[in-house]
């Protein structure tokens, strides 16, 4: 599959962006286990063109994530323009436009999926910035803003016809935040409607590899977005990619190996940031990692694992927890 000249393999399997997650220590490890494209978290454009540093630094890829989406999110157009010339500068592959996410502070004031009411501002932003900038534009957005108005089947036409390279569905309305099952069947429709003609990125909901493979087969989308399932499990790509490739489950991964990825992401954390912030940000992906499922009375080492501040208080507990699994 290919987005404008990124050629993404067969099957290809991409990273969601995650405010608060997709750090390049992140991105590069699930790169490592086989992404086949990563996006950053969303970068405010109101920030970007304010020049705040904490946002600026967002913006920091290296050549190893490569492809890689930078993805911003705002409301105004000239902002939203400004910020895509920004972005352009900083030369990802791609620039993703996030009309997707469903938190009061971004789609309450009308950006995000905020402008799933708002379709005219919508399709003015995008065309604008497709028009902005050299690099390929994509969009990520959901079925409609609720169960009522799902609209996704004309909006994709629309959009396509604003000049995005691609689109990226997550199955749910914005009403619905992260409840409920994602559906599919329209992200279907949208793939199968014979006027679109960009590739169709399918997410939401893909946890296991056998999922994934019934997203290929059954919508024919053109890629899969894994998000929250990587949480505590950034090897799902190998697990997913192994099986799309050959149909077959991959052999066992051992627990020891998996503590020993949880351990690494501990150590690029820290050294993305500092022990105290390092490990603030990835232990709830270890306290969220199917690796420790089923271990009996898990509750008190999972909230011990939560309150952890230093590597050395992890570390213990990663040793504990070794003689359990
Ligand atoms: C903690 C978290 C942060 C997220 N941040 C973003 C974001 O910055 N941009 C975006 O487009 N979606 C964001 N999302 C949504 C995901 O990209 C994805 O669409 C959603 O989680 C559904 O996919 P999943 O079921 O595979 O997790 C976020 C989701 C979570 C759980």
């Amino acid at each position: 599959m290919k987005i404008k000249d990124i050629d993404l393999g067969k099957y290809p399997v991409l990273l969601a962006p995650m405010e608060d997650v997709t750090d390049p220590a992140f991105r590069l490890m699930c790169k490592g286990f086989g992404a086949d494209m990563v996006y950053t978290e969303f970068v405010s454009s109101d920030a970007l063109i304010r020049s705040v540093s904490k946002t600026e630094q967002k913006l920091n890829i290296s050549d190893e994530e490569r492809p890689v989406a930078i993805q911003i999110y705002g409301k105004d157009t000239d902002t939203m323009v400004e910020a895509a010339r920004i972005v352009e500068q900083a030369r990802p592959d791609i620039l993703d436009i996030n009309f997707g996410c469903p938190v009061k502070r971004v789609a309450g004031k009308g950006a995000g999926a905020g402008m799933l009411q708002n379709i005219p501002k919508m399709l003015e932003i995008t065309r604008a910035v497709a028009d902005a900038v050299k690099i390929p534009v994509t969009v990520k957005t959901r079925l409609g803003w609720d169960a009522g108005n799902k609209i996704i089947v004309d909006l994709a036409e629309q959009l396509q016809d604003c000049g995005i390279a691609a689109l990226t569905i997550h199955g749910r309305t914005r009403a619905q935040m992260y409840t409920g099952e994602a559906d599919w069947t329209l992200i279907g429709e949208v793939k199968n409607n014979p006027r679109m003609h960009i590739p169709v990125i399918g997410n939401g909901d893909v946890t296991t590899p056998q999922r994934a493979k019934e997203c290929f087969d059954r919508y024919g989308v053109d890629a899969i977005m894994i998000g929250r399932a990587s949480f505590g499990r950034p090897w799902i790509f190998k697990e997913v990619k192994h099986y799309l490739e050959t149909g077959e489950e991959m052999p066992p991964l051992s627990a020891e190996w998996k503590l020993n990825v949880l351990r690494r992401e501990v150590e690029d954390s820290v050294k993305l940031l500092d022990e105290r912030r390092g490990i603030l940000h990835v232990r709830r992906h270890l306290a969220a990692s199917p690796l420790f499922k089923g271990i009996p009375n898990f509750r008190d080492t999972r909230i011990a694992m939560l309150r952890a501040e230093t590597k050395e208080e992890l570390y213990r507990i990663f040793k504990e927890i070794e003689k359990l699994i």
